[in-house]
């Protein structure tokens, strides 16, 4: 069946199906084939996306902004201050605003509620670029870069090791869609939440995959294909930086964990990155360390997801 996701919106990554992200991955990789050889499309012409952030960003506003620009389309960022959502008004009417002008909407919030309320209240796609609880368009890009370095994904093993956070969520519920075998090595009191470890396992199920979290860092990564960490306190997390300190230290990435995965096993990380916490600076510039080539998927792959998502 051709990809058809038009008028839908992406909150979370368990809103596609195996098929629609696997023809996704493939689109955005022939999405880059195209604009590296001077062919890409421009079909976007007219076309307006309204970002609204409630954080900072680098990656997210200009891997979006760059992808309207080299769709012939146009971006518009929308800064915290500028429409303090909740505050100056409510998330119904910037939605319903929002749809009256712009084409397509993407939100980065702390509340995942934001997100599904503005994809509840618009009339064009809305798009989550990160909430407390997902990083779908993150896991996207991760998805690509794996099938693009190792040709496959159904029976790789992902470990995760660090905080089950957004990113974490994203890639239980990604990775399970898949067919991965996602191990995430988590602190106890860190661990991520159960309903989507327990979804995504229902998820795995399905597809010849199988999640777990387990305590031990070298135990997730064992055999492991991809090892992929996160900043131990995200953005909203700073008060609790220093006390996360000392309880994640046995989660970096560095040479002694990556010893328990498979010699050629990627590392992949979303950025920004605090090196000498949960990655090590040396590991991160190693030949089979990939944060910038998953770094520019995002172009990609959201390129692709704008299209599929306007049906263009
Ligand atoms: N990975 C990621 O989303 O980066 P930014 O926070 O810079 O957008
Ligand atoms: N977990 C991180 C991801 C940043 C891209 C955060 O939410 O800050």
């Amino acid at each position: 069946m051709p990809l058809n996701l038009k008028g839908r919106s992406l909150c979370s990554m368990k809103d596609l199906s195996t098929d629609e992200c696997m023809q996704l991955l493939h689109r955005a990789i022939d999405m880059k084939t195209e604009l590296r050889a001077g062919r890409a499309a421009v079909p976007l012409a007219g076309k307006t996306m309204a970002m609204i952030f409630q954080k900072p960003s680098l990656r997210t506003r200009v891997s979006f902004e760059a992808g309207m620009t080299q769709l012939g389309g146009h971006a518009i960022y929308l800064a915290p201050t500028d429409i303090s959502i909740g505050q100056r008004e409510t998330t119904e009417d910037i939605a319903r605003v929002l749809s009256r002008m712009a084409n397509i909407i993407m939100a980065r919030t702390f509340g995942h509620d934001i997100v599904t309320d503005l994809a509840k209240y618009a009339t064009v796609p809305v798009i989550n670029g990160l909430s407390d609880f997902e990083h779908p368009c993150q896991i996207l890009a991760d998805l690509q870069t794996v099938l693009e370095k190792k040709g496959r994904l159904q029976g790789l093993k992902l470990a995760y090791v660090g905080d089950g956070n957004n990113v974490c969520h994203s890639l239980l519920y990604g990775g399970a869609r898949v067919g991965m075998y996602v191990s995430c090595g988590t602190p106890d009191d860190y661990r991520p939440n159960r309903t989507v470890v327990a979804e995504a396992a229902e998820i795995a199920a399905r597809f010849n995959a199988k999640v777990e979290v387990v305590a031990d860092p070298h135990a997730a990564v064992r055999n492991a294909d991809v090892v992929y960490t996160d900043v131990w306190a995200s953005m909203g997390q700073e008060a609790e930086a220093e006390k996360r300190k000392k309880v994640f230290p046995p989660y970096q990435v560095n040479a002694r964990l990556m010893a328990s995965a498979k010699p050629d096993a990627l590392i992949l990380h979303c950025l920004p990155a605090h090196y000498g916490d949960e990655i090590d600076f040396d590991v991160s510039r190693t030949p089979n360390c990939v944060i910038f080539d998953e770094a520019e998927n995002r172009l990609h792959v959201q390129k692709a997801l704008i299209v599929s998502l306007l049906g263009v």
